[in-house]
């Protein structure tokens, strides 16, 4: 496969290959004043958003840049898929335009997959960049750098996810990597934002935060996407916050050694209480910073001639 398109279909060899090589770049890289590599110097790489973006767009764009890849910023409103163009004819248009590489980020889930079949056979490959609420492997790759970081392996330690798993793509693709890399996963949220079929994630459920805390080795806080919850908010902000927001309390009920993560962007004072997402306990500025090498290896290992599952 030449696409990166879901956590799922990537094995532990592949992933630990990307997380070596972000790991090898982000040393390489470290401190030096004038961060380019010339690695994909000719190569053009597009973004191509739907949905809004901060963290993921700009570290693609930052990404190919520090591999000196001409990129290219496409979204919805500025190009003419506001006229009604459709998808497939917008994708086929950046690859005839040059384009070695597409990243995409879409309301539908399976929009990626989608492109991936129509641009395979004129060679562009394909990222998802967050695919409505199936997939974000980038998301899910840069938490387990940070996550290798901060607790020296992922195989053994045991993770909870807590938050909106109902709508949350992040949380999909944790879920599939964490376990694909020797992890065990507890899945924390209000019964009214659990997806059906969740028993079948092959994680651990519980609708109650305080009993999993002393457990775990990290708590992955997933943001509540209320721009999903058509039928309104339910719990309140309030009752959320009472329940499953990471606060001062909740952090004294973890290991000493066990770190907070958020994928953001941060509902403070609702998932994260301000002091807790600015402690040096919580590793969110650190996901960041990996977020810029770990699809640095990504573009690498799609780009610069290494193949990888999808
Ligand atoms: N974590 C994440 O995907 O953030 P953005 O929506 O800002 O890209």
């Amino acid at each position: 496969m030449r696409h990166l398109l879901s956590a799922e279909g990537l094995d532990a060899d592949t992933a630990t290959g990307v997380l070596d090589t972000a790991d090898a770049l982000k040393r390489t890289l470290f401190g030096r004043e004038v961060r380019k590599l010339p690695t994909l110097r000719g190569r053009t790489v597009v973004t191509m958003f739907y949905e809004n973006s901060t963290r993921t767009r700009v570290s693609f764009e930052v990404a190919g840049k520090w591999m000196s890849a001409d990129v290219i910023n496409v979204s919805a409103s500025g190009s003419s898929t506001s006229k009604g163009e459709s998808l497939r004819d917008t994708a086929l248009t950046l690859s005839a335009a040059g384009a070695d590489c597409v990243i995409v980020r879409h309301p539908a889930s399976g929009a990626a997959h989608r492109l991936a079949g129509w641009l395979d056979e004129a060679g562009t490959q394909v990222v998802n960049a967050g695919d409505g609420m199936h997939e974000h492997p980038t998301q899910a790759l840069l938490d387990a750098a940070t996550l290798r970081e901060r607790l020296g392996e992922v195989a053994g330690r045991r993770i909870a996810i807590v938050g909106d798993l109902l709508h949350s793509r992040v949380a999909r693709s944790n879920v599939h990597l964490l376990r694909t890399l020797g992890a065990q996963v507890v899945l924390v949220a209000p019964p009214t934002l659990t997806p059906s079929g969740v028993q079948d994630w092959g994680a651990e459920i519980s609708h109650e935060l305080d009993p999993v805390l002393a457990g775990v080795d990290a708590v992955m806080l997933l943001r509540v996407q209320a721009e999903r919850m058509h039928g309104g908010f339910f719990p309140s902000q309030r009752e959320y916050s009472i329940a499953y927001g990471m606060n001062e309390a909740r952090l004294g009920m973890l290991p000493e050694h066990a770190v907070v993560l958020h994928p953001g962007p941060m509902l403070r004072g609702m998932e994260i209480a301000p002091d807790v997402a600015d402690s040096p306990r919580a590793a969110v500025t650190e996901q960041v910073r990996n977020g810029v090498h770990v699809r640095m290896a990504v573009l690498y290992h799609l780009l610069a001639g290494e193949e990888m599952a999808a």
